[in-house]
């Protein structure tokens, strides 16, 4: 028997602990004014409700996304020239001042959340409930790093030219949190977003430059990381990188910034993840396959925070297994416009195939447990899969897509973090356990960025749940908490002005 359960301190409710790194046991839709009272996360959007429905429907009817044009060597180099001009008055611009923009740019947004949503389900291929999740959650970026900025003012003094670079997988929040963090920290900006969903950013940026942003102190570039993402990091004007992607592009821009005469070039950087869930045998079967199901299938499972391997302890691994089973059957896969869609298409041809080439293998070398079925066959589409492997050292790199990887444990939970944490990455973790002083000891010797208990391990909350790794997984500092503006300035004098 494990003699986990004869402890005498099982919480009271197995839900009521919820902890990620600096976070607050809040419900999700809410974050902490800082007068410490409980603040709804932008707008009140409810999905099922007909009236607020009519305004998505309506959208999704009227936006066209629209083909953008790639940026030249020469238009690349023309806008640093102008971003490095801008530079001066831009820092010189009051925080108050930039904060107001982007507060202003927040009620924009909020206000257009249909519109944005619409672009998020035609060019990312989002469900409507990631859509609305990723409207909400830059509209938070927006408003917390004006406040944040506004609290700090006496220490943002920006670098200069400040290169964001940013992934397909949240086109729009991370795409503007990078942004209006570099910005308000007195930053000018060339934004970069992935070649995948080049236009929902063209609107963003947009709308960016109507609240106030100068048209020289945001420029936005499109292209090819190789090729316009690359010449943006070597560029002479570059003072800094801000880079979300993938571990092995962070990798290629840092030895880039390493070569330049000009280096050291300050980098941020959060990249991939290979994210676990710990199942010891106190905890609550339909708790984990609840929180299995969010983290691993929510998005088509592209996301950085979703979950890839599942370590359960032996004792419950086949009561789990079979509700997990059960759970995958129940999945809707299908066109992401609808509202019944659980998971929709990958993003493109390219992951489809990689992913496709994984589940291949391991319909060879592994144990499948079980693969969802299909209810409208669409191109790009991948049925959510769970397998079991036999060791946790087998799980392999990131694969950005909707397959979980299951492992039976016999050994102790601390043993299994310690084979989390040898995996290298540090993203995101859970924890499922009755035991709370448990909890607090995996959470402790785990190196990894963001430890939820009892519950799913995505969708960080901006200003509630900072969000970013350790080790392969990035250098921090984490987005959406207190400290993120400041890697982005120089410290002023001593003796300035506060
Ligand atoms: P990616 O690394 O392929 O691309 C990210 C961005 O880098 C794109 O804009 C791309 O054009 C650019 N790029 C590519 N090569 C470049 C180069 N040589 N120089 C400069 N820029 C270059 O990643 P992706 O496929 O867009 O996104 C998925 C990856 O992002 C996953 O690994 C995921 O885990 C990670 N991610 C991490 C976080 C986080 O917060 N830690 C969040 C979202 C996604
Ligand atoms: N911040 C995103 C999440 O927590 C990536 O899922």
């Amino acid at each position: 028997a494990d003699p986990a359960v004869q402890v005498p301190e099982l919480l009271g409710s197995p839900l009521a602990d919820i902890r990620s790194t600096g976070a607050l046991p809040l419900p999700p839709a809410l974050y902490l004014d800082a007068d410490g009272r409980g603040r709804r996360n932008s707008t009140g959007l409810d999905l099922t409700a007909p009236a607020h429905r009519a305004p998505l429907q309506a959208a999704l009817d009227r936006v066209v996304v629209q083909p953008v044009a790639e940026a030249t060597p020469e238009q690349v180099d023309a806008a640093m020239a102008r971003l490095q001009a801008g530079f001066p008055a831009w820092s010189a611009t009051p925080v108050s001042q930039r904060a107001a923009i982007l507060r202003r740019a927040a009620d924009a947004l909020d206000a257009r959340l249909a519109e944005f949503c619409a672009l998020l389900v035609k060019e990312a291929f989002k469900t409507q409930a990631d859509c609305v999740a990723e409207v909400r959650e830059a509209v938070d970026f927006l408003r917390y790093y004006a406040d944040n900025a506004e609290a700090d003012a006496g220490a943002m003094q920006g670098r200069g030219v400040f290169v964001c670079i940013s992934p397909w997988n949240f086109p729009l929040a991370i795409f503007a949190g990078q942004v209006v963090a570099a910005l308000v920290a007195g930053n000018t900006v060339a934004a970069k977003p992935a070649e995948q969903t080049p236009y929902v950013a063209l609107k963003m940026v947009e709308l960016l430059h109507e609240a106030g942003v100068p048209a020289d102190a945001l420029v936005l570039l499109h292209g090819a990381g190789e090729t316009v993402g690359a010449g943006l990091v070597a560029h002479a004007h570059t003072a800094g990188v801000c880079f979300t992607g993938s571990t092995v592009v962070a990798q290629i821009i840092n030895k880039a910034l390493a070569r330049k005469p000009n280096a050291p070039i300050p980098l941020i950087a959060e990249t991939g993840g290979l994210n676990a869930m710990v199942v010891d045998s106190t905890a609550l079967p339909e708790q984990v396959i609840d929180a299995v199901v969010q983290s691993a299938f929510r998005s088509a499972g592209q996301r950085c925070s979703a979950l890839r391997l599942l370590c359960v302890q032996s004792s419950i691994a086949d009561g789990v297994i079979e509700m997990l089973k059960g759970a995958l059957e129940q999945l809707h896969v299908g066109q992401p416009a609808r509202l019944a869609t659980d998971v929709g298409p990958v993003i493109d041809d390219e992951a489809h195939a990689n992913i496709a080439r994984h589940v291949e293998r391991l319909k060879r070398e592994a144990r499948l447990i079980a693969e969802a079925p299909v209810a409208e066959p669409l191109p790009r589409q991948i049925r959510p899969v769970a397998f079991e492997l036999k060791r946790i050292a087998d799980l392999g790199e990131e694969i950005f897509g909707p397959v979980l990887h299951v492992v039976r444990f016999e050994s102790s939970v601390d043993e299994v973090i310690a084979d989390i944490n040898a995996l290298g990455y540090g993203l995101t973790l859970g924890i499922q356990t009755r035991i709370d002083s448990r909890a607090q000891r995996l959470a402790d010797a785990a190196r990894i960025g963001n430890v939820y208990v009892n519950r799913n391990i995505i969708g960080a909350v901006v200003g509630v749940q900072p969000f970013g790794g350790e080790g392969l997984s990035g250098t921090g500092p984490k987005a959406g908490g207190p400290d993120y503006l400041r890697r982005f300035c120089t410290e002023p004098h001593l003796d300035a002005p506060a």
